[in-house]
């Protein structure tokens, strides 16, 4: 095998390696970034969510209750849980792959009633009063997803004064919700848990497609330098020493020894060929 084939041969095998560990590198970091960044936007949507409960809560409930009369009862004015649903329905609109569910094992409204995925959750928040939030990759209708979840406790006696006996409850609102599901809750129970749903399959596509062209671009990368060792060897090795090796056979043979060897080359190459040019001349004063 010519040394411009081993050379190729040689530096093919290692380019190629460095391809499929360029690959696999980047792949695995550009997926561990896409899901550090569904991560992110599970934890601002979530907690974007419950400050829109919370201005209801703290600043506009109570300016609503001065001006409507004592026994009426406004879930879109007056409920943080209707005011986040809502605005995340409107949110949504722009961003349907976004999900926010306010998952809940007996709900008012059967819309946020748990499924089993999220009645699971809730059992471990249940089980667990100190597990704060829970996160990470689920497959949720066949579709795989990023969630983040974080529980939901009757932590005020005020809680049950609409979750509690029904017969407490504001009458507007048994008469929306009716008066079996979502009451007798007991204080300190988790009854629901926020989640927050995050579809991975796009950021999964994008990591696909960085990897595949940093891929693609090593592999042309690699491909130019092969071409250009390639030349290289081909102009400033293999034609001058095929060129040299003519000559001595000739001057072996007797012929062309008039012809001298003339090289610009100042490397190994212009070494042998200013050797075999004084070979000449010796065998040209030898044979006088
Ligand atoms: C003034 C009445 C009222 C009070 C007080 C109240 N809620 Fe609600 N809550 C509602 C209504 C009405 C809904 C229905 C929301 C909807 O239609 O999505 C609701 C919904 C919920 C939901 C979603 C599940 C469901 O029932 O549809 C949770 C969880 C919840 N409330 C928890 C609480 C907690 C915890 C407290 C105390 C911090 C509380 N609520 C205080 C009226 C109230």
């Amino acid at each position: 095998m010519g040394i411009r084939m081993k050379s190729i041969l040689v530096m093919g095998i290692i380019g190629l390696i460095a391809i499929v560990a360029i690959g696999v590198t980047s792949y695995k970091l550009s997926i561990d970034n896409a899901m550090k960044e569904n991560q992110v936007k599970t934890h601002i949507i979530l907690n974007y969510a419950m400050s829109t409960m919370d201005y209801m809560k703290k600043v506009q409930k109570p300016l609503v209750s001065q001006l409507i009369e004592s026994d009426r009862f406004y879930p879109e004015l007056q409920s943080g849980f209707v005011s986040a649903r809502g605005t995340f329905e409107l949110f949504q609109k722009a961003y349907p792959c976004y999900t926010f569910r306010q998952a809940t094992l007996d709900p008012l409204n059967p819309y946020n009633k748990a499924d089993q995925q999220e009645v699971a959750l809730i059992q471990k928040f249940k089980a667990n009063k100190g597990l704060k939030s829970e996160e990470g990759i689920m497959t949720r209708n066949g579709e795989e997803v990023y969630y983040f979840a974080q529980p939901v406790s009757v932590d005020n006696e005020g809680c049950l004064r609409c979750h509690g006996d029904p017969v407490d409850a504001p009458k507007d609102q048994v008469e929306i919700y009716g008066e079996t599901d979502g009451y007798n809750w007991k204080m300190n129970d988790t009854v629901a848990a926020f989640v927050i749903y995050i579809p991975t399959a796009a950021a999964i596509k994008d990591a696909q497609t960085l990897s595949g062209t940093l891929v693609a671009i090593a592999a042309i990368g690699m491909l130019l330098t092969l071409l250009g060792i390639w030349i290289f060897l081909n102009t400033s090795v293999v034609s001058p020493i095929v060129h040299l090796a003519e000559r001595t056979e000739h001057f072996s043979l007797g012929e062309n020894l008039d012809d001298p060897i003339a090289t610009k080359s100042s490397g190994e190459i212009g070494v042998l060929a200013n050797a075999i040019e004084r070979l000449r001349i010796s065998l040209v004063k030898l044979l006088k």
